[in-house]
């Protein structure tokens, strides 16, 4: 049964930028659900995936060195534990993992047309379709089966998850792998990171929803790994049943056991997330008209999908965070959607006009505090929401 815990507020789509702010820019509303059943957590409001990731979508997965350098990480270690013939990612955006590989053993699957574009362009097999069964059955026809199928942050983008895992297993190998990664439910607790739901992230996964779910499929999980992307994910690799060959890791049972302690099969935890969300927008929005009381100016930093979904729930304006800056191209000199901020260029001098940082980009605060560095010994200081409401100690 789905039991409602959390109402974030009208909420525009996160990616649609505008380029002229319009208060009438449509809103849906975001609530969130937990399954006593299968543990699954999850948003109400379904948007078509066509409205969502269209031939403009802009995020990209090469924005970042760290996302650059995790999945060379990733691709180093796919190679020496499975040495794939053929390796197929679903949501290959622009090219960020399959780039690692030589291009006849990879193949891309890429809805968002304008990235499928980029890695196209460099010859590299890309399908620019939706994940689904008649393009599984297609894929099937031309390569026979596959051996790893790779999937970062899009299959919890997915409604229909029994139509992923149908097509999934229609073109894996007997032997094969599916490793999939995505934000964890138990990071997004401890961390208070609520912006981790937006209309894009249907699900958030844990362990024990997806063990659930992979049941369903005679599949299940054989390792886990945790990872330090997107505030806090969750590697799945994952195995048919009947695949006696590869023997389960301990690391399923410690984050099992991780999960059940934070009571992650449990209502009232989620409950309890509520109230600590509820303390979370009142303590941003004092230090965010403390800031302004004192007539000092704050640029939020990385216009994420996530700080859209804190703007619209607290409801930040302009008069509170003047500015966003980002470094892709898609959004720059564009606005937070539902919001009158507009999102500037990032240069390197930019921050000098502004006394605070609102950190949009949580999940890269290492990596752009370094980046700043200049600036913060100079008296910038950096506001951030995870896990609490806070201005940062950097110097
Ligand atoms: P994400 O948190 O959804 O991965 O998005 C990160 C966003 O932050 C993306 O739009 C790129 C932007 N960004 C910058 O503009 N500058 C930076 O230094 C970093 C790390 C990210």
């Amino acid at each position: 049964m789905n039991k409602f815990f959390l109402n974030l507020g009208k909420q525009p789509l996160a990616n649609n930028f505008l380029t002229k702010f319009s208060p009438k820019q449509p809103t849906y509303n975001l609530k969130l659900y937990f399954n006593t059943k299968t543990k699954m957590v999850s948003i109400s409001k379904r948007i078509p995936s066509s409205i969502m990731f269209n031939s403009k979508y802009p995020y990209r997965s090469s924005m970042s060195i760290t996302m650059r350098n995790s999945f060379k990480k990733l691709s180093d270690e796919i190679k020496k534990r499975f040495n794939p013939n053929l390796l197929l990612e679903i949501g290959s955006n622009d090219g960020a993992l399959i780039k690692n590989f030589d291009k006849n053993k990879v193949i891309g699957v890429e809805p968002c047309k304008n990235l499928a574009k980029i890695t196209k362009k460099i010859d590299y097999k890309t399908f620019d379709k939706y994940w689904d069964f008649k393009l599984a059955k297609k894929i099937k026809r031309e390569f026979k089966s596959v051996d790893v199928i790779y999937s970062a942050n899009t299959i919890t983008h997915i409604s229909n998850l029994d139509n992923v895992f149908k097509s999934i297993c229609h073109i894996l190998a007997e032997n094969g792998v599916v490793i999939i990664e995505d934000p964890s439910l138990l990071q997004c607790l401890k961390k208070n990171s609520y912006d981790q739901f937006y209309n894009e992230h249907i699900y958030l996964f844990s362990t024990l929803s997806v063990r659930n779910l992979l049941s369903k499929f005679s599949l299940e999980i054989f390792d886990i790994k945790n990872l330090k992307t997107h505030g806090g994910s969750l590697r799945y690799y994952i195995k048919r049943k009947k695949n006696k060959k590869i023997k389960i890791s301990i690391n399923l049972k410690k984050q099992i056991n991780r999960e059940l302690k934070a009571g992650l099969d449990n209502f009232s935890t989620y409950k309890n997330f509520t109230n600590r969300v509820t303390k979370s927008k009142q303590r941003i929005l004092k230090i965010l008209n403390n800031i302004k009381e004192r007539n000092k100016k704050v640029i939020g930093y990385g216009a994420t999908a996530k700080a859209v979904t804190v703007l619209n729930y607290c409801n930040i304006n302009s008069d509170l965070i003047q500015n966003f800056t980002d470094t892709t191209p898609e959004k720059i000199n564009r606005y937070m959607p539902g919001k009158n901020i507009k999102i500037l260029q990032y240069k390197k001098n930019l921050l000098k006009n502004f006394d605070y940082v609102f950190l949009g980009a949580w999940n890269f605060k290492k990596e752009i505090v370094n980046k700043e560095s200049k600036f913060i010994k100079k008296g910038l200081k950096f506001i951030t929401h995870i896990p609490t409401p806070k201005i940062l100690k950097l110097k």
